[in-house]
């Protein structure tokens, strides 16, 4: 076990997440993504929502943050689960104490989990940080813990968004499926190769997984007629698109 600074790691920002200066079209891109979010939800019991992509550093963790504030600003109460346990950075991009945290609950050395949600740390957003990295995240998240903590949080909170790790490299994300509602797919374009898409995708239909949507991420600057540019767009696409 090891418990981390709040110092990002190499290369990281915190400039891409949410706030006032944010440009106004970024802004508009995560509230239509929401919009489709809760459309595809409506039909669905459990409004809880795995953020994967294939590989590292493709933008799940921002795009799950990004998701849980824009969600957040319409009322509803969110909580989002740093459920990354390899490589956890909520807590570094939100400036959270990390030395308890999901990995407590989930290896029993925490037994009430309201003890370690971060409260507010947006208006109407919740935080469970990682907690210390453990030697065994993959069984602590198929573990009967993890079904029993989601089926608390889930009758307290209107939505729960999950940061999870790479699809490619690890199981976490797929392991999740049947007690969450689908995951939303981050893409992030001139990286993600079709290929990768094609792999998880198989993976995710392989273990009954529900893709609920694609954020594309890092799309290059288009200037329009206007004059007006804008640096990246958000794309939220329905799962058709990319079979
Ligand atoms: N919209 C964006 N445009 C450019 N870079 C971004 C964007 N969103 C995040 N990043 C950067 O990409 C890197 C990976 O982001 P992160 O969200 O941690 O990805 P992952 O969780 O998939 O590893 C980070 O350095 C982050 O600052
Ligand atoms: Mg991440």
């Amino acid at each position: 076990m090891e418990s981390k600074s709040n110092r990002l790691p190499m290369g990281q920002s915190r400039r891409f997440i949410l706030s006032d200066e944010t440009q106004f079209a970024i802004k508009e891109a995560y509230k239509a993504a929401r919009t489709n979010l809760v459309f595809s939800l409506a039909e669905n019991d459990k409004k809880t929502v795995v953020i994967t992509s294939c590989s590292p550093s493709e933008g799940k963790s921002t795009n799950c943050l990004n998701m849980a504030i824009t969600m957040a600003e319409t009322g509803s109460n969110v909580l989002l689960i740093d459920s990354d346990m390899r490589k956890p950075v909520q807590h570094l991009l939100l400036r959270l104490d990390n030395k308890i945290g999901l990995s407590s609950v989930l290896g029993g050395i925490v037994r009430d989990v309201s003890k370690v949600i971060d409260r507010n740390v947006r208006s109407h957003l919740d935080v469970l940080t990682s907690g210390p990295i453990p030697p065994n995240p993959a069984e602590l998240i198929s573990g009967s813990r993890m079904t029993q903590l989601l089926d608390l949080v889930g009758e307290h909170y209107d939505y729960i968004f999950l940061d999870t790790p790479p699809i490619n490299v690890v199981t976490d994300a797929v392991l999740l499926n049947n007690r969450t509602a689908g995951i939303i797919f981050v893409v992030k374009e001139g990286f993600t190769r079709h290929e990768e898409i094609r792999e998880s995708l198989r993976k995710i239909r392989m273990t009954n997984g529900r893709v609920l949507g694609f954020i594309k991420t890092n799309c290059s600057a288009k200037p329009l007629k206007s004059g007006y540019k804008y640096k990246y767009k958000y794309k939220y696409n329905s799962y058709g698109d990319y079979r």
